[in-house]
């Protein structure tokens, strides 16, 4: 839909013109996968698509959710807006408003909220960070609270941990916050210092596939990895003490890694340390112009999610394996959460045809479902339209 699109649906759903509209991305992450929680570097971008939000003041003291993508409309008291719902959508933008009271920000008036996004669902590129960071720029601005662009991420952070029950690192609100046209941020999770990297690709493209697998981004098995990880920490901090896996190199964990008696920790654990190391390789060797080399490091994460991490399922391997066949693929994998949702790929112009075609129908053959491909385009981050 179009900008002018959606205000005419503001103005159906309301019956008055929308003050503002806002706009937050979603994202694709090149690699460095479930590190971001262990206090290691990421390396996402901000997509082209995302979730707009168009408000305006009302005189009802009441907050009007909306959206388009969904069939409810939630209408809350200005005293209701800090414990969460069972409609699930409406929880990420409530959850944003509720960590703005929780640092004694106080909403007096009320506001009608129409929500449109146009990143997949459930696809793992960050539909909901995208809703909460939209909602989080746009009462920033309202409010005239003053956060900057971190402390926006670190408020959706929380509404997802509050509100959605999961238990996320900081990447893909951070990507949606602080992203920048063409570039890749490179991110490091622990002090949140970041450096935007170009991501100039002659002749390649990033090319987005989704499995549109059934299984979603599933809170129950995502939690377990993160409390995972954590029984790893207090383990090794048997024999060191630490408090991120991410602070080992290789070599320091392959001297104490036998300090993880937990047979499943100690999988995780390796992943994220050899992931930390490839996400710093890799920036490396997009900055020398070295793509080979990024592509194979791409192609080693998914390994080590397939095998280690255990996020990865038939849906995935298919996609990224398939991948791997084609002439002009540079490197692929599963990016996100897992369990589902997408691969990211880098693929050469001319083989971008050969790869929809073939690993579409290979895909399909052996897993039943009928995926899709987008190209990714790098966009900036949250704004005001
Ligand atoms: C999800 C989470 C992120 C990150 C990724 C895996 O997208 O929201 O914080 O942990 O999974 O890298």
């Amino acid at each position: 839909m179009t900008v002018q699109e959606l205000k005419a649906a503001f103005q159906t759903a309301y019956g008055q013109e929308a003050e503002a509209v806002y706009f937050a991305p979603g994202r694709v992450n090149l690699i460095g996968e479930h590190t971001d929680y262990n206090g290691g570097s990421v390396f996402p971008c901000a997509l082209s698509f995302g979730t707009y939000l168009l408000l305006r003041k009302n005189d009802k003291k009441m907050v009007n959710f909306r959206s388009l993508n969904q069939p409810e409309i939630i209408s809350l008291a200005l005293d209701q807006l800090t414990t969460p719902l069972d409609k699930l959508w409406v929880n990420y933008p409530l959850g944003v408003l509720a960590q703005f009271i929780k640092r004694g920000i106080k909403i007096k008036e009320g506001y009608d909220i129409l929500i449109w996004g146009n990143v997949p669902n459930g696809a793992g590129l960050s539909s909901s960070a995208s809703l909460e960071v939209v909602t989080a720029y746009a009462m920033n601005d309202q409010l005239a609270t003053g956060f900057n662009r971190t402390v926006l991420a670190q408020i959706g952070q929380k509404a997802e941990h509050e509100f959605a029950f999961v238990n996320c690192g900081i990447m893909d609100q951070f990507a949606s916050a602080n992203g920048a046209k063409d570039h890749a941020i490179h991110l490091n999770c622990d002090t949140l210092e970041f450096e935007l990297v170009p991501v100039k690709l002659e002749g390649i493209k990033i090319l987005i596939s989704n499995t549109h697998s059934p299984h979603k981004l599933d809170s129950g098995a995502y939690n377990q990895r993160v409390a995972e990880c954590k029984l790893a920490v207090e383990q090794l901090n048997k024999v060191r003490p630490l408090k991120y896996l991410a602070e080992l190199t290789e070599a320091e964990f392959e001297k104490i890694e036998s300090a993880i008696t937990d047979v499943t920790a100690h999988k995780r654990a390796r992943h994220v340390v050899g992931e930390v190391q490839r996400t710093s390789d890799a920036v490396k060797a997009l900055k020398a112009g070295d793509i080979v080399k990024f592509g194979q490091l791409m192609n080693a994460s998914h390994v080590s999610l397939r095998d280690d991490y255990e996020v990865t399922g038939p849906e995935l391997d298919t996609m990224a394996e398939e991948a791997w066949k084609i002439d002009g693929v540079i490197g692929s994998r599963m990016t996100g959460g897992g369990f589902g949702g997408c691969t990211v790929s880098l693929v050469k112009d001319e083989a971008i045809e050969p790869f929809i075609a073939n690993v579409g129908k290979a895909y399909e053959a052996k897993i039943g479902i009928k995926p899709e491909f987008y190209i990714a385009e790098i966009g900036d981050g949250a704004c005001k339209l």
